[in-house]
């Protein structure tokens, strides 16, 4: 199991580039279900998340081609025949984004045999609102020995309202309309970038799609979409997570191949916290934190909100910050799951069922922590890298599902981390990921 030893103490100061989206990555990967032809998606991020959903394609009888050498973060993906649409529970309980997979099955196939996802270490992650709007188009749903089971000859367009606002749902189903008859009418859908770029590879592949990045999306379902190529999105929780860094490590970041207009509110949430943000052109932001960082509360919300998947990276922040910030978590019911590991390192953090209060600035020193789940475990490398003495951060594996080559990439800018382990070894106590 692998370990990261990381010395607390040094300012990061440099240029540190952002990979491909993995939340963008996954969804266009399962676009290519959608058709007979070949889907080549670019500025694909290597983690984890990646090879488990490459592994997932490939089992259904995809043909799944990994770019290497300069063109190792490509893939080339062609569903010409899938042999065996199900997504079985061995790959599924590594990676509950596998549900991602229902919406095209169904509309592709005609049927999809999918391992119900179960809970992760941040919440129950129900489908329910997936399920409901497949049997609106159509699609005939049953549940047994922990699979769903969707089968349809042809989903016929609906008008979907969702009652909660969900990501993957929005996508999973704007994967099931655009083969679907007829037009179909999605309310209170996603806002999230990563909605729009799947809809920017669906036009690309010959969808018919209105209003993607909004909250109502128009789809005019058409017989059969063709093959595409497209660069997916900048990772912008990993550029997020990288300002943070330069913030609380009072360097001089430069965050690259990023997109500053994806990031509005962790922008101005650090700027209120005393770092100076510059947007240096459209794909660099910088931070600077030279003077006292200040408190400031922060409440999740969905897109264009403050996002939950920095939720953990800013706790980190505010225990460096002077005053009382009130962290309040609306997206997940168990996403304080860094806190306990925050306070083993000196954090003054006290819990209220979703609201977290922090009292700052508190002295961290390096202890041996425990990762638990991906955005815990970028918070827990965040104190880290402030904390006095070298802290052991244990199976970062969590960390590998999201972030890629994140040691290299912030030993470039002066961090003192280390991975301890070997990173091929099988992970049989892999649990539910998020
Ligand atoms: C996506 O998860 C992201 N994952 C998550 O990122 C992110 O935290 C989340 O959106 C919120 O932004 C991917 O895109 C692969 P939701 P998703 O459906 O789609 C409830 C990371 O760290 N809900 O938007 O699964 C749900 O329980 C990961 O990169 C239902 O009740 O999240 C939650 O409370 C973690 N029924 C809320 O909605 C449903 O059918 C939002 O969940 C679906 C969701």
């Amino acid at each position: 199991m692998d370990k990261f030893v990381i010395r607390g103490g040094n300012p990061l100061v440099g240029t540190i580039r952002v990979s491909g989206a993995k939340n963008s990555a996954l969804p266009c990967m399962a676009a290519a279900i959608l058709t007979e032809e070949e889907v080549i998606l670019e500025n694909i991020p290597q983690v984890r998340d990646i090879a488990t959903e490459q592994r997932l394609l490939a089992s259904m009888g995809a043909e799944v081609e990994l770019g290497y050498g300069s063109a190792e973060h490509r893939t080339t993906i062609c569903c010409r025949t899938l042999s065996d649409p199900v997504a079985k529970y061995e790959i599924v309980k590594t990676m509950r984004a596998s549900s991602l997979v229902l919406g095209p099955l169904v509309a592709r196939a005609g049927m999809a045999r999918v391992a119900m996802p179960g809970g992760c270490a941040i919440g129950g992650r129900p489908i329910d609102l997936h399920i409901a709007g497949l049997e609106k188009m159509g699609a005939t749903i049953t549940q047994e020995h922990g699979y769903l089971e969707a089968r349809a000859d042809r989903l016929r367009g609906a008008h979907l309202v969702f009652d909660k606002i969900t990501v993957t749902g929005t996508e999973d189903l704007l994967m099931a309309a655009v083969l679907a008859e007829g037009e179909t009418l999605m309310e209170n859908c996603a806002r999230e970038p990563e909605v729009t770029d799947l809809a920017t590879l669906l036009i690309a592949m010959g969808a018919r799609i209105e209003g993607a990045g909004t909250a109502t999306i128009r789809v005019q379902g058409v017989p059969r979409l063709h093959g595409a190529r497209h660069r997916i999105n900048p990772d912008r929780i990993e550029a997020g997570t990288f300002l943070v860094a330069g913030a609380i490590t009072r360097g001089d970041l430069i965050v690259a191949d990023c997109n500053p207009s994806h990031l509005g509110a962790v922008i101005t949430k650090l700027q209120e916290s005393g770092a100076r943000i510059d947007i240096l052109s459209p794909d660099e932001i910088r931070v600077q934190a030279d003077g006292p960082l200040r408190a400031a509360d922060i409440s999740t919300e969905e897109y264009p909100g403050f996002p939950t998947d920095m939720q953990a990276q800013y706790m980190a922040l505010a225990t460096q910050a002077e005053g009382v910030s009130v962290v309040k978590e609306n997206i997940f019911e168990n996403r304080f799951m860094h806190v306990q590991e925050l306070v083993r390192m000196g954090a003054n953090i006290k819990l209220d069922g979703r609201t977290a209060t922090v009292r700052g600035p508190a002295k961290l020193s390096a202890a041996a922590v425990m990762c638990s789940d991906l955005r815990a475990s970028a918070s827990l490398v965040l104190a880290a890298l402030v904390a006095d003495g070298e802290s052991i951060l244990d199976r970062v594996y969590h960390m590998d599902r999201g972030y890629e080559h994140i040691e290299e990439k912030l030993c470039g800018v002066g961090a003192q981390i280390q991975r301890l382990g070997n990173i091929f070894a099988p992970k049989e106590e892999e649990v539910v990921a998020g």
